[in-house]
């Protein structure tokens, strides 16, 4: 293990170190491993991670080879939503520790070098958010109430929604307040789980909470955001009727016009949050989740005063197809060069079905994602795995900056089988178990085969039912074995820096059969056998491969690094 170097003082040596150009910003390069802080590692043995269970891994990240963690909501919440549920946004949920433990977690992380992005979810509070509960108490008209997105209902007696919005976790989007006289009364809008309301962003009170929170923890000492729902923040303020294609993945939203996604005021809230960054030291960056139809609608979003990364989701949604991959990957780095952005790049997020899963699924869920309709099907094992090896191969290669999510390094696939018992997704609920969501790609990490819970939990609880397969997957399984997907990443992550790939520029390169990917990022050649036969491939030095080269063929669903290919 590469012991780390806990005397560097500061992180502005750190970007000297980082493989970008002189005085380029971070974040246009960082791999950025993504936390889910309940799954990740539990240090108190109540079977849910926490923060000190993060800080006591921290050297398996920095020899992973992250420059960047981003850590899902930790804030204190009842946990309705997995923590995108927030009462207070300035403190720890004490199922995930103390505020001192993630001052720790930020002081060691930043010791080692790796820089800290924290969750921020403006969208909705939770409902027991003591704003929300004075907007109950306070009754129609008034300013507390004003924060929220409270409506009359229609109908003689206001028995009917103020519209006809569905949940993006199912269900209505609206539900019905009782005063505080016992009568049924006004209606509250929540684009997920009735225990989220939307908060209204025309209202000033909520513009100014938000900027004290941002200031509360880059005081701290954090590095930036992800914005949950990036694209949601702003509604059509006639608030119309409006009925989602049958077949649209509601996160997602596929049409142009949404009038709850992508609305043009939604971009003066980022405007103003880049001014306030501005005002700090260093490089703080925001980082858009946001569901958009096209690339060039995301974009949008990080044009030069306004956010700095977005999460390409196209990329993530696009199947196993050379020409689908090559396609997006140049609209992408064309697009956000456009607005003077990085592309970001990721293949597995808390949401959607583990991409050694999704790879390889069958026609069921075609685009895997694990609140969409349908569930995560039955995924061939071996063909995934093998094919998301390949893809993250691919990845780690090009230009901008790239996303993973923890376990995709031990090549975790989706779990499909929870018992129904185990599930906890609201999708799950609100659906009437229709919709399977997001559980099985949630489900704790394994460290070690042969201790209890995987090595996740001292006492051996998960807040999920970890598989017996998670026994082959483990940590302390793969950490010596050269072949092993913990391997590979390592490779990868290390030869990235080295050829400072984040930084490179992609060539496209011709003269391989149909059905294969090339490309070359500086001295990089980069080959996905994306066929359905094994390929010639040039001579060099192999730095990197998904899968073992067979002669000088690459086989099916593998890809490679050389360095100095030649004919
Ligand atoms: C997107 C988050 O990633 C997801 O987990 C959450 O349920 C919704 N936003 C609502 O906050």
């Amino acid at each position: 293990m590469t012991s780390p170097d806990i005397t560097a003082p500061d992180l502005d040596e750190r970007a000297d170190a980082l493989p970008s150009r002189p005085g380029a910003e971070w974040w246009r390069t960082a791999v950025i491993y993504q936390i889910y802080p309940r799954s990740f590692a539990d240090s108190s043995g109540d079977g849910v991670g926490d923060l000190p269970g993060v800080t006591d891994h921290l050297d398996d990240l920095v020899e992973l080879g992250v420059d960047a963690l981003w850590l899902s909501p930790f804030q204190r919440s009842p946990q309705k939503d997995a923590g995108y549920d927030v009462t207070d946004y300035c403190d720890v949920d004490p199922l995930f520790g103390t505020l001192a433990d993630f001052d720790d977690l930020l002081a060691a992380a930043h010791s080692r070098r790796i820089r800290i992005i924290v969750d921020l979810v403006p969208n909705h509070s939770s409902d027991q958010h003591v704003w929300f509960r004075a907007a109950l108490d306070a009754g129609p008209g008034s300013r507390e109430r004003a924060r929220y997105l409270f409506r009359d209902g229609k109908g003689e007696h206001g028995e009917l929604p103020p519209n006809n919005w569905e949940s993006v976790f199912g269900g209505p989007a609206w539900t019905r307040v009782i005063e505080a006289d016992g009568t049924p009364g006004q209606w509250f809008l929540h684009l997920f789980d009735s225990t989220q309301p939307d908060f209204d962003w025309s209202n000033e009170d909520v513009r100014e909470e938000f900027r004290r929170v941002l200031r509360f923890w880059l005081d701290r000492g954090v590095d930036g955001f992800r914005v949950d729902v990036a694209h949601g923040l702003v509604k059509d303020a006639a608030l119309p009727d409006y009925i989602p294609p049958a077949d649209a993945d509601s996160m997602g939203g596929d049409e142009a016009h949404v009038p709850y996604w992508g609305q043009d005021g939604v971009h003066d809230v980022y405007r103003d949050w880049h001014r306030l960054l501005d005002e700090y030291s260093g490089d703080r960056a925001l980082c858009a989740e946001a569901w958009l139809p096209t690339i060039a609608r995301t974009a949008l979003w990080v044009r030069p005063d306004e956010m700095h990364q977005a999460f390409n989701f196209a990329y993530l949604l696009t199947g196993w197809d050379a020409a689908a991959l090559r396609a997006i990957i140049a609209e992408s780095l064309r697009t956000y060069a456009g607005v003077g952005a990085p592309s970001t790049w990721v293949l597995s997020n808390h949401d959607v079905v583990r991409h050694a899963s999704r790879l390889a699924l069958t026609a069921e869920n075609p685009q895997g994602h694990g609140i969409g309709p349908g569930s995560p099907g039955k995924p061939i094992a071996d063909v995934g795995l093998r094919r998301a090896r390949a893809a993250t191969t691919v990845m780690l290669a090009l230009p901008g900056s790239a996303y993973l999510y923890q376990g995709e390094e031990l090549g975790l696939p989706e779990v499909v089988d929870l018992p129904d018992a185990a599930r906890q997704d609201p999708t799950w609920f609100r659906t009437q178990g229709e919709r399977y969501g997001r559980d099985g790609c949630r489900v704790p990490l394994p460290w070690s085969a042969d201790a209890p819970g995987y090595g996740f939990s001292p006492t051996g609880d998960s807040w999920l039912p970890q598989p017996e397969q998670w026994r082959s997957f483990a940590r302390d399984v793969q950490v010596d074995d050269p072949g092993s997907t913990l391997s590979l990443y390592r490779a990868l992550l290390s030869a990235r820096r080295a050829h400072e790939l984040g930084a490179g520029t992609l060539e496209w390169m011709t003269g391989f059969p149909a059905g294969v990917l090339a490309f070359r990022n500086g001295n990089v050649t980069v080959i996905a056998n994306i066929s359905d036969a094994a390929i010639a491939i040039p001579r060099g030095t192999v730095i990197a491969t998904s899968g073992p080269i067979v002669g000088d063929e690459l086989p099916v669903d593998t890809a490679v690094w050389l360095e100095d290919a030649r004919a």
